[in-house]
C-alpha cells in the first residue's frame, strides 16, 4: 500500500496514528537537528517532520539530500505541531517520519510550484504537468470537473442519452476552416474533423432518439482569442418534437441548475430579448447586463444643428457612464485616443458633463445649448456626476464602438464583476448574414436553421430581413450556448442550399445525406451547444478559456509541450499520398 491517507485529510483527531503517506516535496526548511518537509499531493499538504533526537539516523541523513519536488513514501507518527497552522487543514499537526523511501528523484522544476509562482506564461506551458502541480490550475480542472458531472446528471435525469458521434467526418460548416486528415486508404481524400457534431446529432432525431447530448470535443481551425481554442468541448444537445419554447426552457433550466450547485446562486427566469434590440441598445448580440450604460440613439435631438459631424452621419448614439461626470481633460482624452485606435475605429468622440447643479459641460457648448444637452442626459439614462459619450458615423459600425467603450469603460469602472451572473437569452437572430467581400449571403447560425415561418416570404426580396428561429444564451457578455429549430424536410432544406449560394451538386455532393434523411420521417426537431470551456471559465469568474482546459494550445495553435503540430517524415507522407512539393 503506497499511502494509508492523502496529504489533506489528517488533523487533530489522528494524533498518536501511524500513517503512510506519499507525494511531492514543495519544499524543506533544514535547521540542522531538526528538518521540516511540506509534502504536497493533490489533496493538500502535511508537514513531515525530522528530528536529530527522535528520528533514525538515515531517515535523518537521507531527508537532508531531498530536492524540490521528489516523490517519496514516508511512515511515521501524526504528532500535535508546535507552531500551528490555522490557514491549511492540515495545519495542527505533523508527522514524526520514522520511515523515508525515495520513490523517485527530481530535477529541479524550471518554476516554483506554488500558488504565486516566478514562472511566466510560455515556461508554464511547456512544462504544463508541472504547472498542473499548482493549485490555480489543478482546481481549476476539478472545478470543470464537476461542471461536467452535474451536466451530466442533469441532463441524463431529464432522459438525455449521451451519444458519442465521429470525429472522421466530412466538412461540417460552422463558419470556421476545417482541420483536415489524409486518408491512407483512400488516396486523395480528406477526412475534417468536426466543427460541432451538428449533422449526425439530426441524424439521430430522425433515428429516433429525441433527446441526445454529449460533452464532446470540436475542432475549428480559426484565429485564435481568450475565449476561443482550436479544439474545445462543447456540451452538443438535440431534440425532437420541440419547438423553440421547449429549448429554451429546458437549457435554462441547466443553467439556472448550474450556478445554484456551483456557485450557490438563484436566479429568477432569464431576460430574453431580440438580436434587434441587443444591437441597438448594447451595439452587441452577446451584452453584458450586470450594468446599464445603455445606448441612447440621439439622432432627433443632435441633428439639424449646426454640427456637421452629427448632421452627416447615419447615427448619433451616446452612453452615460455612471459617476464619470470628474473625469480630467488628460483622462478624455485618453478615452477619446483610445475609440480612436484601429482597434476601434471612431473619427472622433463628443463628451457632455453632467454637472451635480444640473447644467451640463459639453465639448459641442458652440452648436449646443443647455435645453439640448438635457435631452442627451434624459435619453440616455445621465444623471448629475455621470458622462455623456457619443460617437456617430453609419449605424452598425458606430454601435460596435461604442459597444467596445462602454464595455472598456465597464472594465475600468469595475462593473464587470466576476461573482455576479447575468445570462439572458437572444432570440430571432437574422437567418443570414452577407459577406461584404463576396456580396453573397451566408448562414448566420448554420444552413440547416429553420426560418421564421412568418418571414419565408421575405427569402426572395429581401433575405437579409428574414429571422430564424435561432438563440444564443449569453452569460456575462459572452456566448456560452447557441442554436436552433432545424429544418427538418427535403424541400425547405434545398431551397436554404440554394440561396446560399449552393449548386444542386454541390448540396448533394456535401449533404446528400442530410437531405436522404429527411425523406425517411423526420421528426420536427432542435437544439443548442454550451461551450463547455466557456461556461466553466466564467463559473469560474474568468474569460480566459485555457485556464480551464488541461493540455491548451497557444495563441499561435501550438501545443508547446509536445512541440505540435510538427512535420512528419517522408515515409509516413507518401503512405498518405501527399507529395512535399504540394505542401
Ligand atoms: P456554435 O458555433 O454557436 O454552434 O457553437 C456553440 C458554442 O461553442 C462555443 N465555441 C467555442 N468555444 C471555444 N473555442 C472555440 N473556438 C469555439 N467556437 C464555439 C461557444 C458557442 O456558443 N452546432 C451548433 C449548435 C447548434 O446549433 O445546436 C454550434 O456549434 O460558446
Amino acid at each position: 500500500m503506497y499511502r494509508s491517507h492523502n496529504c489533506g485529510e489528517l488533523n487533530a483527531s489522528n494524533i498518536n496514528t501511524e500513517v503512510t503517506l506519499a507525494g511531492w516535496v514543495q519544499k524543506s526548511r533544514d535547521k540542522g537537528f531538526m528538518n521540516w518537509v511540506d509534502l504536497r499531493d493533490r489533496y493538500g499538504i502535511t508537514q513531515l517532520i525530522f528530528d536529530e533526537s527522535r528520528s533514525d539516523k538515515t531517515v535523518f541523513e537521507l531527508a537532508k539530500t531531498l530536492g524540490r519536488e521528489f516523490v517519496i513514501q514516508v511512515k511515521g507518527t501524526v504528532i500535535e505541531r508546535e507552531a500551528k497552522n490555522k490557514n491549511i487543514p492540515t495545519g495542527e499537526i505533523e508527522i514524526l517520519v520514522t520511515e523515508l523511501t525515495i520513490l523517485n528523484a527530481a530535477l529541479t522544476p524550471p518554476f516554483t510550484i506554488e500558488d504565486e509562482t516566478d514562472g511566466g506564461e510560455d515556461i508554464r506551458m511547456k512544462y504544463r504537468y508541472l504547472d498542473i502541480r499548482r493549485n490555480p490550475v489543478k482546481n481549476s480542472l476539478l472545478f470543470r470537473h464537476k461542471v461536467a458531472m452535474e451536466v451530466r446528471k442533469y441532463l441524463s435525469d431529464l432522459d438525455f442519452c449521451e451519444v458519442e458521434t465521429p470525429y472522421l467526418i466530412k466538412s461540417t460548416p460552422e463558419g470556421a476552416r476545417d482541420f483536415v486528415v489524409p486518408s491512407r486508404m483512400n488516396e486523395g481524400q480528406f477526412y475534417a474533423l468536426p466543427q460541432s457534431p451538428q449533422t449526425f446529432k439530426q441524424l439521430l432525431m430522425v433515428g429516433g432518439m429525441d433527446k441526445y447530448f454529449q460533452i464532446v470535443k470540436c475542432f475549428r481551425d480559426e484565429d485564435l482569442r481568450a475565449d476561443r481554442q482550436p479544439e474545445f468541448t462543447q456540451i452538443d444537445c438535440e431534440m425532437a418534437f420541440v419547438e423553440q419554447e421547449d429549448i429554451l426552457n429546458v437549457f435554462e433550466g441547466l443553467t439556472r441548475h448550474l450556478l445554484k450547485e456551483i456557485k450557490g446562486i438563484e436566479v429568477d427566469k432569464f431576460p430574453r430579448i431580440t438580436y434587434d434590440y441587443a444591437m441597438k441598445t448594447y451595439g452587441n448580440d452577446k451584452p453584458d447586463i450586470r450594468f446599464g450604460m445603455e445606448f441612447g440613439e440621439l439622432n432627433e435631438f443632435a441633428q439639424h444643428k449646426d454640427f456637421p459631424v452629427f448632421n452627416a452621419a447615419e447615427l448619433v448614439v451616446g452612453i452615460a457612464v455612471p459617476g464619470a461626470g470628474n473625469y480630467t481633460r488628460k483622462e478624455i482624452d485618453g478615452l477619446i485616443d483610445w475609440v480612436k485606435r484601429p482597434q476601434v475605429g471612431a473619427s472622433g468622440m463628443v463628451y457632455a458633463k453632467c454637472n451635480d447643479d444640473g447644467t451640463f459641460k459639453s465639448s459641442v457648448d458652440k452648436f449646443y445649448d443647455q435645453d439640448d444637452l438635457g435631452k442627451w442626459a434624459k435619453i440616455t439614462g445621465a444623471k448629475p456626476g455621470d458622462m455623456i459619450f457619443v460617437l456617430s458615423g453609419p449605424a452598425n459600425k458606430t454601435r460596435t464602438q461604442l459597444s467596445a467603450l462602454r464595455m472598456e469603460l465597464a472594465t475600468r469602472l469595475g462593473l464587470r464583476k466576476p461573482e455576479e451572473f447575468a445570462p439572458l437569452w437572444v432570440v430571432d437572430f437574422p437567418l443570414l448574414e452577407l459577406d461584404e467581400e463576396s456580396g453573397r449571403y451566408h448562414a448566420m447560425h448554420h444552413p440547416f436553421t429553420s426560418p421564421k415561418p412568418e418571414d419565408m416570404q421575405l427569402l426572395e426580396t429581401d433575405p437579409g430581413k428574414v429571422r430564424a428561429n435561432a438563440y444564443d444564451m449569453v452569460l456575462n457578455g459572452n456566448e456560452i450556448g447557441g442554436g436552433s429549430i432545424r429544418i427538418h424536410d427535403k424541400a425547405t432544406q434545398q431551397l436554404m442550399f440554394k440561396y446560399l449560394g449552393f449548386t444542386e451538386e454541390e448540396a448533394k455532393a456535401q449533404f446528400g445525406f442530410l437531405m436522404d434523411a429527411f425523406q425517411f420521417g423526420a421528426p420536427p426537431h432542435g437544439g443548442l451547444a454550451f461551450g463547455l470551456d466557456r461556461l466553466v471559465a466564467i463559473l469560474g469568474g474568468q474569460e480566459t478559456i485555457r485556464d480551464f482546459i488541461a493540455f491548451p494550445k497557444n495563441n499561435s495553435g501550438r501545443d508547446v509541450m509536445i512541440d505540435a503540430p510538427a512535420k512528419i517524415d517522408d515515409a509516413q507522407l507518401k503512405e498518405l499520398h501527399i507529395k512535399l512539393d504540394t505542401i
